[in-house]
């Protein structure tokens, strides 16, 4: 039987943070004024388990999910990652299981990612500039070790890469048509990202948002492009082809048009919360249960719960909201991963 929320929505994809840290400290998601040596991030004895992981996707795999997505923080700083990976991909009846990462650590990763049997990857990638390339990565970053590791993913068999970018008006706006004439003829797709009010930290100011309309007039006058398909199967972004046949590119416009309608995705984070919204101001503590010894089936109960009663649309309603909302305490996006 599908599993369906107050407006409808199946239950499709999971997304499941492993680790709440990150070796970047991207402003506008870990600013370093407020994650610095002395923050305390999760214990490891709070995350869950490989093995409760496992247990969790098989339990969503029964209920109905097709899609596994790994996030963090930086899921590659996850010691023997790839060991869940084999683990996930086994799993009867799971359709796809992808990763998002900052790319950084891709050289050492891809080929054990590849081996272990993930599908697909996508990589967070802002700015081809170097400069703005490490100030965004909150002075951790190094854009070399990036490109290579998306090279090094490319010859492990890593073959349609999603790249990820955020654009932020005054930061690395200028910057985004380099990066479009970087992935041009290869069969990677730049995604770009509306800047989100995602979290309390990173100070999100509506006037940094750069409305996907605008990003697609600048590319489009220089590289002419077609829309080839809308947003389907509750995914984020709209995609557009480069009318020379030379690749596409994609706009994720969460803040000017709003994909809440169709959105099919939960959220567990890495100690065990669900969530289910990018912009959830509380969360259910499945792995509470987990760790209580409860049955698969009292486990579904909990999860049939949270589901049924879900009737997230933020987005949609973000600037209908009282004043003051943007104020309540929400989930950082380091948290679950976007
Ligand atoms: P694909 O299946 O590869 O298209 O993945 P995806 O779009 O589900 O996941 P991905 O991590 O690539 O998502 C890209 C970005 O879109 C996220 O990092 C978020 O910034 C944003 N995003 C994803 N899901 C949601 C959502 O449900 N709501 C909002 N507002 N933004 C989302
Ligand atoms: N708005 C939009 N996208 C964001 N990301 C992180 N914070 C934000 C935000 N405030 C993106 C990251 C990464 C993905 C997980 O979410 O750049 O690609
Ligand atoms: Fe790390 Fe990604 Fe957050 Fe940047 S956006 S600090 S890479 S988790
Ligand atoms: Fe889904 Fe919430 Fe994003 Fe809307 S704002 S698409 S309900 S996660």
């Amino acid at each position: 039987m599908v599993l369906n929320d107050t407006l409808d929505r199946p239950l499709h994809d999971l997304r499941i943070s492993l680790i709440d840290r990150c070796n970047f400290r991207c402003p506008y998601c870990m600013p370093s004024e407020k994650f610095h040596h002395a923050y305390r991030f999760l214990d490891k004895n709070q995350w869950l388990t490989f093995e409760e992981i496992a247990r969790m996707a098989r339990i969503f795999v029964e209920m109905g999910v097709r899609k596994l997505r790994l996030t963090g923080g930086e899921p590659l700083l996850r010691p023997r990652l790839d060991e869940l990976i084999y683990e996930l991909s086994a799993i009867e009846g799971l359709e796809d299981l992808a990763l998002t990462t900052n790319g950084s650590m891709l050289s050492e990763w891809s080929y054990r990612l590849k081996a272990a049997g993930l599908h697909r990857l996508t990589v967070s990638l802002d700015t081809v500039d170097p400069e703005v390339f490490h100030q965004m990565s909150g002075g951790r970053g190094d854009l070399n070790e990036v490109l290579g590791g998306i090279r090094t993913a490319e010859e492990a068999g890593f073959g349609a890469i999603k790249i990820n970018t955020v654009i932020q008006r005054g930061v690395n706006d200028h910057t985004m048509l380099d990066l479009v004439r970087h992935f041009r003829g290869t069969p990677h797709t730049v995604r770009f990202i509306e800047y989100m009010d995602v979290g309390n930290q990173n100070h999100w100011d509506n006037a940094q948002v750069v409305p996907s309309g605008e990003i697609f007039k600048k590319i489009n006058a220089e590289f002419p492009l077609q829309r080839i398909d809308g947003t389907q199967n509750g995914g984020t972004s709209e995609v557009y082809r480069f009318q020379d046949g030379r690749g596409e590119v994609a706009f994720i416009s969460s803040v000017t048009k709003a994909f809440c309608g169709t959105c099919n995705r939960l959220r567990l984070s890495a100690d065990g919360k669900l969530y289910t919204c990018l912009f959830a101001t509380r969360g259910t503590d499945i792995g509470g249960h987990l760790r209580q010894g409860q049955s698969d089936e009292a486990l579904k109960d909990v999860i049939r719960q949270v589901w049924r009663r879900r009737d997230d649309r933020y987005s949609e309603i973000r600037s209908k909201l009282p004043r003051g909302t943007q104020a309540l305490p929400k989930v950082e996006m380091y948290q679950i991963g976007g």
